[in-house]
């Protein structure tokens, strides 16, 4: 396929064309046409299931989602470098937001890299091209546009894993990675960053809360969920092979398919000031309408919103409580997967169950949490 050189105004709308930079850069014919086809509406997390156990990673993020969650955290990209680092910068909303967001972030260097496997079948634009980083510094001659000296390209050695050498010593010399990582690879990417203590905001799905590799994290306080989605589903571009076995599929008014896919979350170590806001209870506890657990010393709030305001003790609640969750009001106690509960909590017949028990009768899986002391006094 061919290459073909674009010149493309960051956003359509007049006003953002007036306060956006021109983009000139390179787009390959190929990237262009997966951007314009493949998709379906997907209504549950099943969809991200289905697509991790095909191997199917390529979810193009949209940039509504990018601006509703970036605005809440300018403060912290004064200064520096941002890492996309599963992400083709010819089509990736990721970079060009940042790109068309530079200055007015005060960024110190935007590094974009990609993936680029050989085989179709497992990533659906294996084009054999190789795998490339992109380097943008800012607009050198103030004229908004993004110029070809502007934007430094090289190929890399290998295929742009972000697990290989080469792109652990990018990371390594960046500041925050922010990015849509696969979905197939959520644990090892999330454990990369703990490793190299990098600061972060991904897109992962709720579930994902519960893997042994995120929830320590989560109780540590070196991570919580972002600002912007608590429920509802989210939209992903989708390539054109894309399986269409959803429950409900669309195509948008440009005639581009898309994925709905609900649980999606961000993911971040960066400090927002809503998740330091208290919430609100007023319920008062009874034994009747918060049963104990048969194996946890703790009682069930089915309902996050229902939580009373005046028990003391360990309740178990629903994994989106961590969309509320304000380490100043909570302590975290731990999880009903992977045993992440201390033995103290965990009642003589508890046996190998994780799970947690009412008269016999399985629940869903739950976050076991208490409030701290100072609450309610
Ligand atoms: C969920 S998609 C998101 C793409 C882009 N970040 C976005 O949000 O639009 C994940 C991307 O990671 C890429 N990828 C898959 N395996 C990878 C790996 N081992 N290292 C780096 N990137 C990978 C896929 O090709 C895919 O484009």
């Amino acid at each position: 396929m061919g290459r073909a050189l674009f010149f493309m105004h960051a956003r359509r709308s007049p006003r953002r064309m007036k306060r956006g930079k021109i983009f000139r850069v390179e787009f390959s014919r190929r990237g262009a046409e997966t951007r314009s086809c493949g998709g379906m509406v997907m209504n549950d997390a099943k969809a991200l299931l289905a697509a991790k156990r095909a191997k199917k990673d390529e979810f193009y993020t949209q940039r509504v989602d990018i601006e509703n969650e970036l605005k809440h955290y300018k403060s912290h990209f004064k200064g520096m470098t941002v890492l996309c680092n599963c992400d083709d910068p010819r089509q990736s909303e990721f970079f060009k937001f940042f790109v068309e967001n530079f200055e007015r972030l005060g960024l110190r260097k935007l590094i974009a890299t990609c993936y680029r496997s050989q085989d179709v079948d497992l990533f659906s634009q294996g084009d054999c091209e190789r795998a490339i980083c992109q380097v943008y510094e800012g607009d050198k001659n103030g004229n908004m546009i993004l110029d070809d000296n502007e934007i430094g390209v090289r190929e890399l050695k290998g295929n742009g894993d972000f697990r290989s050498e080469e792109c652990i010593d990018i990371l390594k010399d960046s500041d925050i990675v922010v990015t849509n990582p696969p979905f197939s690879l959520f644990r090892e990417y999330i454990e990369q960053l703990a490793k190299y203590k990098k600061k972060f905001l991904i897109i992962g799905n709720v579930n994902s809360l519960t893997y042994k590799e995120v929830f320590p994290l989560i109780k540590g306080n070196e991570l919580w969920l972002g600002a912007s989605i608590h429920s509802g589903d989210r939209k992903f571009g989708v390539p054109a092979d894309y399986p269409l076995n959803a429950t409900s599929c669309g195509v948008d008014e440009n005639g581009q398919r898309f994925i709905r896919v609900k649980g999606v979350r961000w993911f971040t170590n960066l400090d927002y000031p809503q998740r330091h806001e208290k919430l609100p209870l007023y319920k008062k506890y009874s034994p009747e309408e918060f049963p104990k657990y048969d194996n946890y010393d703790a009682i069930e709030v089915a309902k996050t919103s229902d939580m009373p305001y005046d028990y003391d003790g360990v309740m178990g609640v629903p994994i989106t409580f961590m969309d509320k969750y304000n380490p100043e009001q909570f302590e975290l106690i731990g999880c009903s997967d992977n045993g992440a509960v201390a033995d103290q909590y965990k009642l003589p017949h508890f046996k190998r169950h994780n799970e947690p028990y009412i008269n016999g009768k399985k629940m869903y899986k739950r976050i076991f949490i208490r409030r701290r002391k100072e609450e309610g006094k």
